[in-house]
């Protein structure tokens, strides 16, 4: 099973119904939150998500890239979005962010950075839905994937099948048509991709292309 989750981070922000109804094939709409704090830019907030959920076909996957997510998680949860996934860079406690996400009937994901070490965080894969591993440095879209990522992706791939649990592990940053079958050989199974879709004339039929290209490749 292969997911593909454009982000509108690439979208026009002055559009954003309009280029979120041009991807209405997509499994997951990606919704990059940054607060200016925990990355270096800063883009929408919870009365946005909350818009987009109002007027989005596919499901919400919102990627909090902010500092206090104890605080503001569970807000973005009640908004209705399909998933949360906040940076374990973030908090002093995921585990129980994520149990508190989960008993508000959302999806809760747990995403690293690249310099982040994955290692203390294999064995809460069971309490997660999703793994991101992020394969740029989070805050900008447009940025060259990062192949030396990939050990961290085979790694959570392992500590799931381990654990016998159906967490989904995603991969964020600069997924396009030539890098999505590395990740999908390391075991990733949803890709987030912003250029590669909104920079295309066609960014439903480039949704098509990037789930071909992963659907070639096998874990
Ligand atoms: C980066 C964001 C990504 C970004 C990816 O901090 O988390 O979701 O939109 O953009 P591309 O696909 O252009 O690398
Ligand atoms: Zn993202």
């Amino acid at each position: 099973m292969v997911r593909i989750n454009p982000s509108i981070l690439a979208a026009d922000f002055a559009n954003l119904e309009r280029d979120v109804a041009k991807i209405s094939n997509a499994d997951f709409i990606h919704v990059d939150v940054m607060d200016n704090h925990f990355v270096p830019n800063l883009t929408f907030g919870l009365q946005m998500v909350q818009r987009l959920q109002e007027v989005s076909t596919p499901p919400l996957d919102v990627h909090l890239m902010i500092d206090d997510v104890d605080r503001w998680a569970p807000d973005y949860a009640r908004t209705g979005a399909s998933s949360v996934t906040f940076h374990a860079e973030a908090t002093e406690n995921p585990v129980q962010l994520a149990r508190t996400l989960r008993a508000l009937g959302c999806r809760a994901g747990l995403a690293l950075k690249p310099g982040t070490d994955e290692e203390s965080y294999l064995e809460l894969v069971p309490e997660f839905d999703q793994i991101l591993v992020m394969t740029v440095e989070p805050g900008f879209g447009g940025q060259s994937f990062m192949v030396s990522t990939m050990p961290k992706v085979r790694r959570f791939r392992e500590a799931a099948d381990r654990y016998g649990v159906e967490t989904w592990l995603q991969v964020d940053g600069g997924v396009d048509e030539n890098t999505i079958g590395i990740a999908r050989d390391a075991g990733a199974d949803t890709f987030v991709a912003g250029s590669a879709v909104f920079r295309s004339s066609d960014p439903a039929a480039q949704v098509e292309a990037l789930r071909a290209a992963a659907g070639s490749h096998s874990h």
